[in-house]
C-alpha cells in the first residue's frame, strides 16, 4: 500500500481536483484506492455526496472526525476502516476490478486540532502528545479492512496544522499541486522546508519517546509539483506560466511534465454528479481528459516498487 498526501499550504490551488482525478484514474486501472478527505471544506468529500446525502447518511457516524474524535479523548471507539465508504457514481464508471473508495471530512475537523492542541499542557508531555498524534494516522491505516487498498490518497488541508502533519507522517510521497505564479512558487520552498523540519524531529522524538508502536523511521519524498491551471497558447504554456514553472524546476524540486490546463467549464460542474473529469465519458474537450491519465501514468512510474509503506 501507498500513501501519497496531496499538498499545499494555498487553497484553490487544485489539491481537491488532482486527488479526486489522479484516484479515479488509478481506480480505473484496476487499482483499489481510498481517498481521505482531512480538509474541513469538505470539497472532496461533496465532489462525491451532495451536501444533503452528507447530512443524512454521513455526517454523525462516517467521516474522519469521528475517528480524530477518538483519538483526542485517547479512547478510539471507531477504526478508519470502519468509516470507508464507496461513492456509488464514481465507482459504477469504473471499468475492471478497481475500487475507489472515501472516508469523508466534517466541516467540523477543524475544531479537533485545536482541541488537540490544547490537550496537554507543556513541557515533555506535550511532546510526547505530540508525537503520538502526529503518528496517529500512520498507526490508524494499519486498522482492519484497509489491507486491500493499493494506493491511499490523502486530500490536505491548506494548512500545516497538526491532522496536516498526521498526513504527512503516514506518507510515503508528497504530491504537490501549484498554479504557476509567484506566490505559488514562495509557498513550495517554504512547504518543502517544513516538511523536512517536520520529518527530522519526528524521527528524533521516535527515538525518546516510541514505545510499542512500530517506529521505524519515515521519510516521505515529494513525487512531484503538478503544475495546475495553466494556460495554453499554442499548445504551451504561456510565458509567464512557463517562467514560474521554469523556477520551481529550479529549486532542484521534481515536476510532474504533464502540466493541467484551466478548464474553468469542465472542472468547475459535478455533472455528472459525483463522477471526477477523468471518468467522464462525453468530455468535451478530450485533451483535458488525456492530460489526467498522463499524470497518473507519470505519478506511478514515479513510485519505487521496492519501497514499503509505513
Ligand atoms: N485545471 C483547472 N482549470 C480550471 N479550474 C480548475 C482546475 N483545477 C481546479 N479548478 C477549480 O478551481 C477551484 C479550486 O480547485 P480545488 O481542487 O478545489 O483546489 P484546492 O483543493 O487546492 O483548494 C475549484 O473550483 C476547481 O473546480
Ligand atoms: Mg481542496
Amino acid at each position: 500500500m501507498y500513501v501519497v498526501s496531496v499538498i499545499n499550504y494555498k487553497g484553490g490551488v487544485g489539491k481537491t481536483t488532482v486527488t479526486a482525478n489522479l484516484g479515479a484514474e488509478l481506480a480505473n486501472r484496476g487499482m483499489k484506492v481510498l481517498l481521505i478527505d482531512l480538509d474541513p471544506q469538505a470539497s472532496l468529500t461533496f465532489g462525491f455526496y451532495d451536501p444533503d446525502d452528507w447530512r443524512e447518511r454521513l455526517r454523525d457516524s462516517r467521516t474522519v472526525k469521528r475517528w480524530y474524535d477518538g483519538l483526542r479523548e485517547g479512547n478510539p471507539s471507531i477504526t478508519l476502516g470502519e468509516l470507508v465508504v464507496s461513492p456509488g457514481p464514481a465507482n459504477a464508471r469504473l471499468t475492471g476490478t478497481g475500487r475507489l473508495d472515501l472516508i469523508a471530512s466534517h466541516l467540523q475537523l477543524v475544531d479537533i486540532d485545536l482541541a488537540l492542541a490544547r490537550s496537554v499542557a507543556g513541557g515533555e508531555e506535550y511532546d510526547a502528545e505530540l508525537f503520538r498524534v502526529r503518528g496517529s494516522l500512520a498507526e490508524g491505516l494499519l486498522a482492519d479492512g484497509l489491507e486491500p487498498y493499493d494506493m491511499v490518497l490523502i486530500d490536505c488541508p491548506p494548512n500545516f496544522n497538526v491532522v496536516t502533519q498526521s498526513a504527512i507522517i503516514a506518507s510515503d510521497h508528497l504530491v504537490i499541486p501549484a498554479k504557476a505564479d509567484y506566490l505559488s512558487t514562495l509557498g513550495i520552498d517554504y512547504l518543502h522546508g517544513n516538511v523536512r523540519e517536520l520529518v527530522e524531529q519526528y524521527n528524533a522524538d521516535a527515538r525518546q519517546f516510541a514505545t510499542v508502536r512500530r517506529h521505524q523511521k519515515v521519510a516521505p519524498g515529494v513525487a512531484g509539483v503538478v503544475f495546475t491551471m495553466i494556460q495554453l497558447l499554442a499548445r504551451q504554456p504561456i510565458a509567464t506560466h512557463q517562467r514560474y514553472m521554469d523556477q520551481v524546476r529550479n529549486l532542484g524540486l521534481p515536476v510532474f511534465p504533464t502540466a493541467l490546463r484551466e478548464n474553468v467549464t469542465l472542472y468547475a460542474t459535478n455533472t455528472p454528479r459525483g463522477v471526477p473529469v477523468v471518468l467522464r465519458d462525453r468530455v468535451t474537450v478530450p485533451a483535458v481528459r488525456d492530460e489526467l491519465r498522463q499524470l497518473a501514468t507519470e505519478f506511478l512510474d514515479h513510485l519505487q516498487p521496492d519501497r514499503q509503506p509505513v
